[in-house]
């Protein structure tokens, strides 16, 4: 099985950035933990700080990947964009965050793409990425 993880902007800075709300981790790291923990399973993972990259790489995979995890980051509540590219492709999609955003702030609460998307995982830590895997398996 093919899947995506696709993050967005300022993740790339995860283990650095505001360690408090999104923990001492990096996403590198814990990419190689989960391609250790899911053998079976074909893992691909992008990050792109730049909206038009996010939307290529739905569109590239969309047609053929068995599933895409996107975590839109900041881009979750302004992008229309991205919500659209979501609903042009055929793989399933799984929004992802790793906070919870309905605890923060007001605009944190909108989401683009969670009406587009199969469903939504937040407020479990990195562990979001690992339960929308397991939402792809039997
Ligand atoms: C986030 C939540 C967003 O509101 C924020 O802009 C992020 C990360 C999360 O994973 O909790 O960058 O998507």
């Amino acid at each position: 099985m093919k899947l995506q993880i696709i993050n967005g902007p300022n993740l790339n800075l995860l283990g650095i950035r505001e360690k408090s709300i999104y923990g001492d981790q990096n996403f590198d790291e814990y990419f190689n933990d989960l391609k250790i923990k899911y053998t079976k399973l074909d893992l691909h993972y992008f990050q792109s700080n730049i909206e038009g990259e996010l939307i290529e790489k739905i569109q590239e995979v969309g047609f053929e990947f068995d599933g895409i995890i996107i975590n839109a980051a900041a881009y979750t509540h302004t992008s229309v964009g991205i919500g659209d590219a979501i609903k042009s492709v055929n793989s399933p999609v799984i929004e992802v965050h790793i906070s919870n955003t309905y605890t923060r702030e007001e605009f944190r609460h909108k989401s683009f793409l969670s009406a587009h998307v199969r469903g939504v995982i937040l407020g479990f830590g990195l562990k979001s990425y690992d339960l929308a895997i397991e939402s792809f398996l039997d």
